[in-house]
């Protein structure tokens, strides 16, 4: 099966408008914008060791069209995203002449896209920034969309910027060597937004899932650049969540609480985010919503094979829940799934009944004989 061309999209935004291309072979369709982009200028290549010894040769088109090339690094993963780091990046492009006209291109996954749009967003009141995301995840969600930032000891994200990329490449060959975790953590990010908002991406989902938990470039190819699509047009509509965006958040009012309460690490975010699409199900099916689409995704996540939740205390879940940043006075807000396509959301539920359900939710959900 020859593969599908790598699709092009723009998101328009308050400053200005992102390209984003996605899926396999997206790198070389978009070199000459990238090379345009850099044409020039001096080039800040940020990337994290393990990446590099990946991926490192992948934007070759691009440095030779910049007039320097100064290699950046931080560290695997979410440690990445410590405030020092980003005040070490701001000295290093100090000391090397960074100016308003530098371009800081990223190479890797979530944490280093949002470690760099924070950079670049911060860096003389912002310079602009390209993502070559190499995750799934990123290339679904984490680098599109502007949302940068940084975690304190008090919590992840506490501090960020809104500082859209100028470019965003996702191509889907980097992804071959994320492990199976990786692959099925970002899918359930893309299962959430086709769930609510494209039909057609769930169908395709469920056909080729063994495939893409292979990470199969040719199979993730349609799947990233539809799901990197949907989500470009709901921030396109709604750039600052103050509507329609909360729908990205679906599976994860209980999701966060359940990372928060595992202690952070223990349960891989989109694992985490699984469960939270569970408790929704539930959630809905209680109002007589999601009558077609609870099956469904219950056989899908059941397909994933996301593991069981370890055993988890239901105050603890229940207080992590009350710490959420949008939580109100009157209690915890959802996105519910109404029906295939279409989901409501700032549903603010009281925590009593949300209580009486928890219990039993976690229990299922740690014992092994769920299936999972
Ligand atoms: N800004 C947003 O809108 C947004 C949305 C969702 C998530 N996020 C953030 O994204 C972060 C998580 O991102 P992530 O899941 O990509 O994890 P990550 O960036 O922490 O990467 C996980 C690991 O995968 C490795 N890796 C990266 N690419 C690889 C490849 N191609 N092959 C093998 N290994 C590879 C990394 O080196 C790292 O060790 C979180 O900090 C989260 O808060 C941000
Ligand atoms: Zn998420």
């Amino acid at each position: 099966m020859s593969p599908e061309p790598a699709a092009r999209f723009t998101l328009p935004h308050p400053r200005g408008e992102s390209v984003l291309w996605g899926g396999s072979g997206a790198l070389a369709a978009a070199a000459g914008e990238l090379r345009e982009w850099v044409a020039g200028r001096r080039l800040f290549l940020l990337s994290t060791p393990r990446v590099r010894a990946l991926h490192g040769d992948a934007p070759a088109p691009v440095r030779a069209a910049a007039a320097a090339v100064v290699e950046l690094s931080a560290p695997d993963g979410e440690i990445a995203k410590e405030p020092a780091e980003a005040v070490r990046l701001w000295r290093e492009m100090a000391a090397h002449g960074g100016r308003r006209d530098s371009r800081l291109l990223c190479l890797g996954g979530g944490s280093l896209t949002d470690l760099g749009g924070f950079v670049a967003g911060g860096f003389l009141r912002g310079i602009e920034v390209a993502h070559l995301p190499t995750t799934l995840l990123a290339q679904v969600d984490a680098a599109i969309g502007g949302k940068t930032g940084v975690d304190l000891p008090e919590g992840k994200n506490l501090v960020g910027l809104f500082h859209h990329p100028a470019l965003v490449v996702a191509d889907t060959a980097w992804l071959g060597t994320l492990p199976r975790e990786a692959l099925r953590c970002g899918l359930v990010e893309a299962i959430k937004m086709a769930a609510l908002l494209a039909p057609e991406l769930l169908a395709r989902i469920e056909r080729d899932l063994d495939r893409l938990l292979a990470g199969d470039a040719t199979a993730l190819g349609p799947v990233v650049a539809a799901a990197a699509g949907v989500k470009a047009a709901v921030v396109a509509r709604d750039p600052e969540e103050r509507g329609e965006r909360a729908l990205l958040n679906f599976g994860h009012t209980l999701g966060h609480a359940l990372e928060a309460a595992a202690g952070f690490g223990a349960l891989a975010h989109g694992d985490a985010v699984a469960w939270g699409i569970r408790f929704a199900l539930d959630l809905a099916r209680e109002r007589g919503w999601a009558a077609d689409l609870a099956p469904r995704l219950t056989a899908l996540l059941d397909r994933l094979g996301v593991p069981p939740l370890p055993p988890l205390d239901g105050a603890a879940v229940l207080a992590a829940l009350q710490r959420d940043k949008k939580a109100t006075e009157a209690g915890v807000r959802w996105v519910l799934p109404e029906r295939l396509g279409q989901g409501r959301w700032g549903i603010v539920l009281p925590p009593a009944g949300i209580a009486a359900r928890l219990g039993p939710f976690l229990a299922a959900g740690a014992a092994p004989a769920r299936g999972l």
